[in-house]
């Protein structure tokens, strides 16, 4: 019996991306398995039913008591995670911080779930790295959207009427969204700047024509992420931070440390020191957000300073984003395919990192130990 893999309409709102798109399903049955996919599960990435040539059709319940594994993007719901077979595996972003309660039923139901977000960060991961091409696509959308909020030129401009100044842009924190951040605003035309408390990043913000602003404070911290700064490092990364703020016309945040909130990085009081008409795009939102004023999916108006606070960028370029995301999960998934069949290769880092729930535990332990407590 070929192993099953199942693929459902995305149910989550404002979810536009599939977690299979036809190249990967050709790929996937080149493995030998069978793919089955819910009717019109592409559409809202623009992947027609029509194109998925290498697939078999079912409705949901079919494929959630057929499949072996189950590719998702969202997390499981908790109706889908019921219809499961015991057993089965599922991959997907887990978020598994903000659903206590699915990362138990997943456990309960003895399900191998596998997180997207806990894809170790190693060069033989960089191909599975989902976290990286989502944010690619966000940082790139959160310049279009700084350049639309705008309401002035981003390039600069010589006409018979005269010579129009380019915008500035500033860039805060330069991680995978705010590299495409800063690519997307240099190609708009604008004069870019750009800062990161980790000092790995100014040859790479240097590199894309941007500047790289210095507050002679650094904090490389363990596995190529930020540390937390002290009190006298945020104080001294702020002075230098509110006067460029206040020179920009439009800031993009991205800054963010894994595990915690977006660190505050964006006052009131900077906002207030902004041109009139300025735009702050904050793509932290969702993790409260790097600018203080900042309202997760909203606009908001400061004087005349327009906020915004995008939620899930990547679902607003579907197509795309689910081209990347489908490849990073096959190039997961492969291993796991050795002859078509399931083996899963548990002493392999990649696995046993992603791993969230398998064999009725909760794997991940710091996800364990805030949904059970300390062991005893
Ligand atoms: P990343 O971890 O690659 O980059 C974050 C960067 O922030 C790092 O370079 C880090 O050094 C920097 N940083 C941390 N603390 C800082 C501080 N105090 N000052 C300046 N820089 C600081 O993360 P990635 O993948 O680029 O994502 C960035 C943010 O965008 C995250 O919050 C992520 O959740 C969010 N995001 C939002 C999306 C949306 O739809 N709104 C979609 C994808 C990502």
């Amino acid at each position: 019996m070929p192993v099953v893999v199942g693929v459902l309409s995305e149910a989550a709102a404002r979810e536009s991306r599939v977690a299979l798109v036809p190249e990967i399903a050709a790929k996937l049955k080149s493995l030998g398995v069978r793919v089955l996919m819910e009717r019109g599960a592409g559409a809202s990435a623009h992947f027609p039913d029509a194109l998925y040539t290498d697939v078999e059709f079912g409705d949901a319940a079919a494929i959630l008591g057929a499949a072996d594994i189950l590719l998702k993007v969202q997390p499981p719901t908790s109706a889908e995670i019921a219809a499961l077979k015991r057993g089965a595996v599922v991959i997907g972003f887990m978020q598994a911080y903000a659903r206590p309660e699915g990362v138990r039923a997943l456990k309960e139901r003895g399900i191998t779930s596998f997180a997207m977000e806990l894809v170790p960060r190693i060069s033989r991961a960089q191909s599975m790295d989902a976290l990286s091409s989502q944010a690619s696509v966000a940082g790139y959308k959160a310049a279009l959207i700084a350049a639309n909020t705008l309401e002035r030129f981003l390039p600069m401009l010589t006409t018979a009427a005269g010579t129009i100044r380019p915008a500035a842009v500033l860039v805060i924190g330069a991680g995978v969204a705010g590299l495409q951040a800063i690519a997307t605003a240099k190609r708009l035309g604008a004069v870019v700047e750009a800062y990161d408390v980790r000092s790995a990043t100014k040859d790479q913000i240097k590199s894309l024509g941007a500047k790289f602003i210095e507050t002679g404070v650094s904090a490389e911290g363990a596995g190529g992420y930020a540390r937390e700064l002290t009190p006298e490092e945020k104080a001294r990364q702020q002075e230098v931070l509110d006067a460029r703020i206040a020179a920009s016309d439009a800031v993009i945040s991205t800054a963010s440390v894994p595990g915690r909130a977006a660190p505050r990085i964006i006052l009131k009081a900077a906002v207030e020191r902004m041109k009139a008409g300025s735009v702050i795009v904050d793509i932290a939102a969702e993790q409260g957000g790097n600018c203080e004023l900042t309202q997760a999916g909203e606009t908001v108006l400061h004087g005349s300073v327009k906020i915004v606070g995008p939620l899930n960028l990547p679902a607003s370029l579907p197509y795309h984003a689910s081209e990347m995301y489908s490849r990073n999960l096959f190039n997961f998934l492969k291993p796991a395919l050795p002859k078509g069949e399931l083996a899963i290769d548990w002493n392999d880092e990649v696995f046993a990192g992603a791993v969230l729930t398998h064999d009725g535990q909760i794997k991940h332990e710091a996800t364990r130990a805030a949904i059970e407590g300390a062991r005893t």
